[in-house]
């Protein structure tokens, strides 16, 4: 089996107007035209999904929801289904984001709605776990991060998790410019992986994309995703400038050679 190559994905939350969405899709469009060995996503807010759609449209940058919910369509006000978000050229979603379970109240059963409709549409979905400050001081990591992703993944066989991609993400890590050591970020990610043998196989737990996220920057993104189980980044604040995302992600083509 083929090792799938890192991913390294640009959340822009609640940032950027659509003219200055369009002029940094432009830039990363230009800076990373000659970029192989690694899949960079960015996830846009919806007002600039179209536009910046058709701007990364020939080129390797893929496109992100940040957020869906989960019927097709309906009177759901202010909410977008993942056909709205394949229609303006999404083919991945975030699902269960730390800032969207706390700040919305998404829970362990909504993620799990969202998981099933995203991977039966063919949508790659990337669940986030992670576990607060308080949850690691009590020695609770593993266990939150694990019946986290149990719940989110119920009801799921093997030969659907294809699409599969996970992020660790540790809440006070986000935003906060506080990293995970490498330690602690691999021994969560080598949890997970080990889970997903379990309760799956082996191959699944191969193929699944385990990222990191939480602070991440070009000063650190090296020595994360050398570890054994780190596939990648999910990056905040760090994806909202040319110059500080490019890094992130040479960092990350740099390493594809040295652990394929
Ligand atoms: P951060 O955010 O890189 O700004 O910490 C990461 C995330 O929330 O996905």
């Amino acid at each position: 089996m083929t090792t799938p190559l890192p991913l390294v994905i640009g959340n822009w939350k609640m940032n950027m107007l659509a003219s200055q969405a369009c002029d940094m899709a432009r830039s990363l469009v230009d800076r990373l035209s000659e970029v192989e060995g690694v899949e960079v996503v960015i996830a846009p807010p919806f007002t600039s999904l179209y536009p910046v759609g058709q701007i990364i449209n020939c080129s390797r940058l893929r496109l992100a929801g940040q957020h869906f919910y989960f019927a097709s369509q309906g009177a759901y006000t202010g909410e977008v289904s993942l056909e709205m978000l394949r229609d303006v050229g999404c083919d991945v979603a975030l699902i269960g984001h730390s800032e969207r379970r706390s700040l919305f109240g998404e829970d362990d059963a909504a993620i799990n709605k969202k998981v099933h409709r995203a991977i039966q549409m063919g949508i790659t979905a990337v669940v986030c776990v992670g576990e607060t400050l308080e949850q690691r001081k009590a020695g609770a990591t593993l266990n939150i991060i694990e019946t986290q992703l149990s719940k989110g993944l119920a009801g799921l066989s093997s030969e659907r998790l294809s699409k599969l991609a996970i992020a660790y993400e540790p809440v006070w890590a986000i935003g906060t410019g506080v990293t995970a050591t490498v330690d602690q970020a691999e021994s969560a990610q080598d949890h997970l992986r080990k889970w997903l043998a379990n309760r799956y196989n082996s191959e699944v737990s191969e193929s699944v994309r385990i990222l990191y996220g939480g602070s991440v920057k070009g000063a650190n993104a090296s020595e994360l995703m050398r570890q054994p189980n780190v596939d990648g980044a999910l990056v905040g604040g760090a994806s909202l400038e040319t110059e500080s995302f490019v890094p992130i992600v040479e960092a990350a083509v740099e390493l594809t050679s040295q652990k394929s």
